[in-house]
């Protein structure tokens, strides 16, 4: 028993291929919470440029990144729970997810770039655009303590990662 307020949402965060839809998927299963991808909160508009092969810059992002946390707000005043894929690379990015939240907890998906280049090889029906993975290193800002992350190393298996996230969380299946 501690004060601390137990979660309603986790994010899941990382580069591209470090796992966060296999992760978040099996946390949810786990727990019994409900699983998101946070990519399906897109605005139109950033889908059609995406598809055209331009970039989001961060002012492209402001509006999905906060439609993910109206969907956070929602889920937490329902008393329901979910975990959310979302890459959130950047400080900025997770400020808008969490909002200020204590409820709101981000689990960071460590790993080096060889494993998860060679992860991103095996994948089956994705494309990875040569430099993509690297770009992402060069973009990511790692959680800060003051983010109160969980952060799990990847080179792992699915099962002792979910079990790693559930055991720093104290969390408890439901
Ligand atoms: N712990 C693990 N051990 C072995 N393979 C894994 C592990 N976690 C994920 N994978 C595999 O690595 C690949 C990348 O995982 P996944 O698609 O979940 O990453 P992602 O972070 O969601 O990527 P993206 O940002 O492109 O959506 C997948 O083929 C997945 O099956
Ligand atoms: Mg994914």
């Amino acid at each position: 028993m501690g004060d601390e307020k137990s979660p309603c949402a986790l994010v899941v965060m990382g580069v591209s291929g470090s796992g966060k839809s296999t992760i978040a998927d099996g946390l949810a299963a786990r727990l019994g919470w409900r699983y998101e991808d946070g990519d399906r909160f897109h605005p139109p508009r950033n889908v059609a440029k995406m598809s055209a092969g331009h970039p989001l810059t961060d002012e492209d992002r402001r509006p999905w990144l906060q439609a993910i946390a109206g969907e956070i707000d929602r889920v937490c005043i329902a008393g329901q729970r979910a975990v959310i894929a979302c890459s959130a690379l950047k400080r900025a990015y997770r400020d808008i997810l969490v909002h200020g939240r204590d409820d709101v907890r981000i689990v960071f998906l460590n790993g080096t770039e060889d494993l998860i280049a060679d992860r991103l090889a095996a994948r089956k029906g994705h494309f990875m655009p040569a430099g993509l993975l690297a770009s992402q290193f060069k973009t990511l800002e790692p959680p800060q303590p003051g983010e109160r992350p969980i952060t799990v190393s990847i080179d792992a298996s699915v099962d002792a990662i979910v079990d790693d996230v559930i055991r720093q969380l104290k969390l408890v299946p439901s």
